[in-house]
C-alpha cells in the first residue's frame, strides 16, 4: 500500500475482547507480515503476567512499559501488523505515534457483545482492569475509550462476523 514511508504498520486498536489478538494474527497471515502482540511481548519482557505487574508496578508501570514498547515498534522498519492492548490509546504520545507509524484499524464491538464474550470467556484470566469492573463501570470505561478509538482511526471496522472474515476484509482493504 502507498503509504507515505512513516506509515508502515498495521495497528489494532479497540476494547477489550474485540478480537485485536485473533484477528490480527490472521491479518498478518494474509499480508505475509510479521505480527507483534503487544501485551504477550510485555508479558515476555517483565517475564510476569498482566495481572503481576499491576501488581507490583501499579497500572502506571504496565503503562510505561507499554509506551516504551510501542516506541520501539514504531520505529522498526519491517512492517508489522501490531495488536494492541485496550488502553494503549490513554497515553496522548502513544495515540501520536500510533498515528504516525501505522494505519490505525478500530475493531468496533457494541458494548454489550463485548460484556457478554469477556464474561463468558475467561476474560478474567490475565485482565485485571476486567476484573475489577463490574458491568457499569466497565460501561463507563468503555465510553471513554471508545471516543479516543475514534479519534486515532484511520479506519472504523465493525467486528461482528468471525474473525476470518475481519482479516480477510482488512486483507482486502489494506493491501
Ligand atoms: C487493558 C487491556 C488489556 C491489557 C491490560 C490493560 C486496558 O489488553 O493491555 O490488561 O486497559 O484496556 P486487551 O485489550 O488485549 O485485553
Amino acid at each position: 500500500r502507498a503509504d507515505a514511508r512513516g506509515r508502515r504498520h498495521v495497528y489494532l486498536v479497540g476494547f477489550m475482547g474485540a478480537g485485536k489478538s485473533t484477528v490480527g494474527r490472521l491479518l498478518a497471515r494474509e499480508l505475509g507480515r510479521r505480527w507483534v502482540d503487544m501485551d504477550t511481548e510485555i508479558v515476555r519482557e517483565a517475564r510476569r503476567s498482566i495481572a503481576a505487574i499491576f501488581a507490583a508496578e501499579g497500572e502506571e508501570g504496565f503503562r510505561r512499559r507499554e509506551a516504551e514498547l510501542l516506541a520501539r515498534l514504531a520505529e522498526e522498519e519491517t512492517p508489522l501488523v501490531v495488536s494492541t492492548g485496550g488502553g494503549v490509546v490513554l497515553r496522548p504520545e502513544n495515540r501520536e505515534r500510533l498515528r504516525a507509524s501505522g494505519i490505525v484499524v478500530y475493531l468496533e464491538v457494541p458494548f454489550s457483545n463485548l460484556w457478554k464474550r469477556l464474561s463468558e470467556s475467561g476474560g478474567h484470566s490475565d485482565r485485571p482492569l476486567f476484573s475489577l469492573d463490574d458491568e457499569a463501570s466497565l460501561r463507563e470505561r468503555f465510553r471513554t475509550r471508545e471516543a479516543l478509538y475514534r479519534e486515532v482511526a484511520d479506519l472504523v471496522y465493525a467486528n461482528l462476523d468471525t474473525p476470518e472474515r475481519a482479516a480477510a476484509d482488512l486483507a482486502r482493504t489494506l493491501k
